[in-house]
C-alpha cells in the first residue's frame, strides 16, 4: 500500500469520501496515513479522529510569513514520507517550494472543470459564484497534479455536472461535491497508488536483477 497524507482546512467532505471509500474496500492500495490541517478547529480533524486517522494541525493563523509556513509544513509532511499527498479542501496557496519538494506526488481536487474558474480567487463557494455569473450550463470537478502555479498542473480526472435552473452557489456546490468531487477523488487516489506500487516493484525488481 501507499502511504497517503491528506491536507485539509475546513469541512473535510472530500476526506470523508476517502474514508468511506476505504471502509467499503474501494481503496485496497491506499493507506490513509495522516491528516494535516491548517486549522485545529477544522471539522475535517474531527472526521479524521472519528476514523482513527492520525491528525496534526499547523495553524496558519499563527504565521505572518507564507514561506515559513510552507517550510514548516514540508518538514512536518516529510516525516511521514508519503507516496502521495492530497490537498482536499486545503484553502491556502503555498510557495513553489512545496510543489518542488513533493514534485509529482501532490494532487488536488478543484470544484470546476479546469482551466475554467481556476486561479486566484477561485476557491470554495467563489468558484460556483463565478460559474453561475458566467452562465455556464455545465460545470464539474477536476483532480490535477499540484505544481508551482495554482490550478494549472496536469489534469488527472474530471467529471461534469449540469447547472440547473434556479441553482444558487450553495446548491451547485453541493451537487458538484456529491456527483463529482466525492466520486473522482477516491478513484484518482487509488489509481495513483496502484501505479506507485507498480513503479516501486519495478525499482525493486531492477535492483534484484542488478544484485543477482
Ligand atoms: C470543496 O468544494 C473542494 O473542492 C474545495 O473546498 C470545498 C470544501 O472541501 N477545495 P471539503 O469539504 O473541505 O473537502
Amino acid at each position: 500500500m501507499t502511504d497517503v497524507v491528506i491536507m485539509v482546512s475546513g469541512g473535510g467532505t472530500n476526506l470523508q469520501a476517502l474514508i468511506d471509500a476505504k471502509s467499503r474496500g474501494k481503496l485496497p492500495h491506499v493507506n490513509l496515513r495522516a491528516v494535516v490541517s491548517s486549522s485545529s478547529n477544522a471539522y475535517a480533524v474531527t472526521r479524521a479522529e472519528c476514523a482513527g486517522i492520525e491528525t496534526v494541525s499547523l495553524d496558519i493563523k499563527g504565521y505572518s510569513d507564507r514561506g515559513q509556513y510552507t517550510r514548516d509544513l514540508c518538514g512536518l509532511i516529510r516525516n511521514y514520507n508519503p507516496g502521495l499527498i492530497v490537498t482536499a479542501g486545503f484553502l491556502y496557496v503555498l510557495t513553489p517550494e512545496f510543489a518542488e519538494e513533493f514534485d509529482g506526488r501532490v494532487i488536488n481536487i478543484h470544484p470546476s472543470l479546469l482551466p475554467s474558474f481556476g486561479g486566484v480567487g477561485c476557491y470554495g463557494i467563489h468558484v460556483h459564484e463565478k460559474a453561475l455569473a458566467a452562465g455556464v450550463k455545465v460545470t464539474g470537478a477536476t483532480v490535477h497534479y499540484v505544481t508551482a502555479i495554482p490550478d494549472t498542473g496536469p489534469i488527472i480526472a474530471q467529471k461534469a455536472v449540469e447547472v440547473l435552473d434556479g441553482d444558487t452557489p450553495e446548491t451547485l456546490q453541493q451537487r458538484v461535491m456529491r456527483e463529482a468531487e466525492w466520486v473522482i477523488l477516491p478513484k484518482a487516489v487509488e489509481a495513483f497508488c496502484i501505479k506507485n506500487q507498480v513503479n516501486q516493484r519495478q525499482k525493486g525488481h531492477n535492483y534484484d536483477t542488478f544484485a543477482s
